[in-house]
């Protein structure tokens, strides 16, 4: 079984992967913040389909969370983490501390935005959002220098934004998005899952089951595209959820035209105190 190495510092993290490079070997990167279910293994094994060595890092970037929000709480498990990876055979396991890797005040730290497609959705829900994980990942990207990075469409719009960052600034790395992995009752995994109760647990497919109706209705031929949204958000509050936003949209991201065939439904929703769920699909109508 291959050895996983840990870096924790840049120049560290840096000198590893220069080694391998100049032995010619494909860099595949999967970046995180830890708590790593099958959602994130899926993202590892593709990557390790794709490239020689696969380096993933882990670190909450307190960057990308507003000041109400869950970054003092997000679950922290470098130890699980650690024996997942090492199980899947990944090559390097990249675990910054947040004061080396961010050594300026948050509010003096350079920072990458991602205008319009930054701003939507998510984005709207969660000002300042986008631009903590573009910037974040633009610094993974210059210390790791991957030929190849895996995301996960479970977060479709991180995706898109990344894509973007990756076009605009021209970075020599190729983005690969990865299928939502899901529980068998639908729900998307997700570290921020565990928030929840046992009786939300229940009622959280909800959000996917939700989505697939729109889906079916868009296939059956269905263009009130206001209506639609309407009554998933009513279905949603219904049953207790308070929606962020139920959005039907072209697949990359524009509002959607009554000729159009291919489609991205996206949802964000709180369910009980602490818990903001996303999830989204792909329609496709004939
Ligand atoms: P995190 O939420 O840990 O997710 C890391 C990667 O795993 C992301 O690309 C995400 O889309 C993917 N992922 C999470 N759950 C998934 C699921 N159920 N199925 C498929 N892929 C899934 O996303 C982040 O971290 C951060 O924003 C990050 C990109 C690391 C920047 O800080």
């Amino acid at each position: 079984m291959t050895r996983l190495l840990e870096t924790a510092t840049v120049a560290e993290t840096r000198a590893r992967i220069a080694e391998w490079r100049r032995g010619g070997d494909r860099i595949g990167f999967v970046p995180t913040m830890g708590n790593l279910h099958e959602g994130h293994l899926s993202l590892v094994r593709m990557a390790q389909a794709r490239a020689d060595r696969v380096v993933v890092s882990v670190f909450v970037n307190p960057l990308q969370f507003g000041p109400n929000e869950d970054f003092d709480s997000y679950p922290r498990t470098l130890d699980a983490d650690r024996a997942a990876l090492t199980e899947l055979g990944v090559d390097l396991l990249f675990a910054p501390d947040e004061a080396s890797f961010y050594p300026r005040p948050r509010e003096a730290t350079t920072r990458i935005t991602v205008p319009g497609l930054g701003d939507i959705l998510c984005g709207a829900s969660r000002p300042g959002f986008f631009t903590g994980v573009a910037t974040v990942v633009a610094k993974l990207f210059h210390i790791v220098q991957p030929d190849l990075a895996v995301f996960g469409e479970k977060d479709y719009q991180q995706l898109l934004v990344i894509r973007r960052m990756v076009e605009d600034l021209d970075f020599p790395v190729a983005i690969i998005g990865a299928p939502v992995c899901r529980e068998p009752n639908g729900l998307a995994m997700s570290s921020r899952n565990q928030y929840l109760s046992a009786e939300e647990r229940a009622r959280a497919p909800l959000l996917y089951r939700t989505l697939c109706r729109l889906g079916e209705a868009l296939q059956a031929g269905r263009r009130d595209f206001a209506v639609l949204e309407a009554e998933g958000v009513q279905t949603l509050a219904e049953a207790g959820f308070r929606p962020d936003y139920l959005s039907i949209r072209r697949p990359d991201l524009e509002p959607p035209t009554a000729a159009d065939r291919a489609f991205r439904l996206l949802a964000a929703a709180w369910l009980g105190e602490r818990t903001r769920l996303i999830d989204n699909i792909p329609v496709v109508s004939s």
